[in-house]
């Protein structure tokens, strides 16, 4: 067999398996928001003021972004086969969802589903790589498990809620709630400017840190509890068991994201780097041996310094420098 052939196969191999698990775990988890639409919902969600004194109340849209803790609505006013809702918190959150009150057909084929991360256009944050549950895990079905479990909790500060409902009036209210983690692990920034130190401490896991605008990076400090710099002589980082990647891409799935830079080798920064894609992720790859460390800190890159950067390249993919 000739090697593109064996390429081929293995890709439609690929593809088909892909297919599969689209149909049993995303069917309509297939939203097709865009960046832009994603940082607009964001935007005008972060404007609103936090209440204080009492829980705040809203109604839910087919298509949302919740970043205030309150109760949410939906009533549907017509047959809504294919609705999501973001919920978001601060890094050092985890987000919780009640069910309050439940008036579904769960018979006639509606649904209410939470999942364990953010999903778009078929694409997973965290990837799997990185969610410490395999993905079928990562779905609460309240039609299969909602009164015995009201309260579904997320494993970083970002979920969704899947919801399809047939017949005009009905409805379902839940309360979003963030609860303090306190190991951060993979983490979706609400802002485009920010700070934070990502600690793993002598753990077997991934975690990524993901800003969904164009930024400059500055990483601080890394500290990768080993001393790599005995093996200079290997090029790269290949074969290091721990190190920090920089990941550029357009969806959210970091396994699909080009790498920018790899850090194997403990440091006292300033390293900077500037990446003009629409999502910017720090991604610590830990075997569990060490307790490895790396600060780092990062602001929205403005029209120009964009500019610049299609201007150095060649390709329109997706640009660094
Ligand atoms: C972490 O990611 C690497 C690839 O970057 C993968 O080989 C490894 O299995 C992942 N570790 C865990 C615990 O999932």
């Amino acid at each position: 067999m000739t090697g593109s052939l064996r390429a081929h196969l293995c890709v439609l191999l690929l593809s088909v398996t892909a297919l599969r698990g689209r149909g049993r775990y995303i069917d309509v988890q297939e939203n097709e928001i865009s960046a832009e639409g994603l940082f607009s919902l964001l935007n005008s969600e972060l404007k609103r003021e936090s209440p204080d004194l009492y829980l705040y109340r809203r109604p839910l849209k087919c298509l949302d972004m919740v970043a205030v803790e309150g109760q949410f609505t939906f009533t549907a006013d017509r047959p809504q086969l294919n609705c999501a809702a973001f919920f978001i918190g601060e890094p050092t959150d985890i987000i919780s969802i009640e069910y309050d009150s439940v008036n579904i057909n769960c018979r006639g084929g509606d649904f209410i589903k939470v999942f364990d991360g953010w999903v778009m256009k078929g694409e997973k944050f965290p990837s799997s790589q990185d969610h410490p549950l395999p993905l079928y895990e990562r779905y609460s079905d309240y039609c299969d498990s909602g009164e015995a479990q009201p309260i579904v909790r997320s494993s970083q500060n970002v979920a969704m809620v899947f919801f399809r409902l047939h017949q005009s009036g009905s409805s379902f209210t839940i309360t979003f709630r963030k609860v303090l983690n306190p190991f951060p692990c993979n983490v979706i920034s609400q802002t485009p400017e920010g700070r934070f130190s990502m600690v793993i401490p002598q753990q077997h896991r991934n975690c990524s840190y993901s800003i969904i605008y164009p930024v400059e990076i500055q990483i601080g400090e890394l500290s990768l509890g080993h001393h790599n710099d005995l093996k200079r002589s290997v090029p790269g980082c290949a074969g290091a068991g721990d190190f920090v990647e920089l990941l550029g891409g357009n969806g959210v799935d970091t396994s699909k994201m080009f790498p920018m830079a790899d850090l194997c080798y403990s440091f006292n920064g300033p390293a900077q780097l500037k990446v003009g894609c629409d999502n910017t992720v720090v991604r610590m790859v830990s075997s569990g041996k060490f307790v490895n460390r790396v600060t780092f800190q990062y602001r929205l890159l403005d029209h120009q310094e964009l500019q610049k950067l299609k201007g150095n390249s060649v390709e329109d993919l997706c640009l660094s420098g």
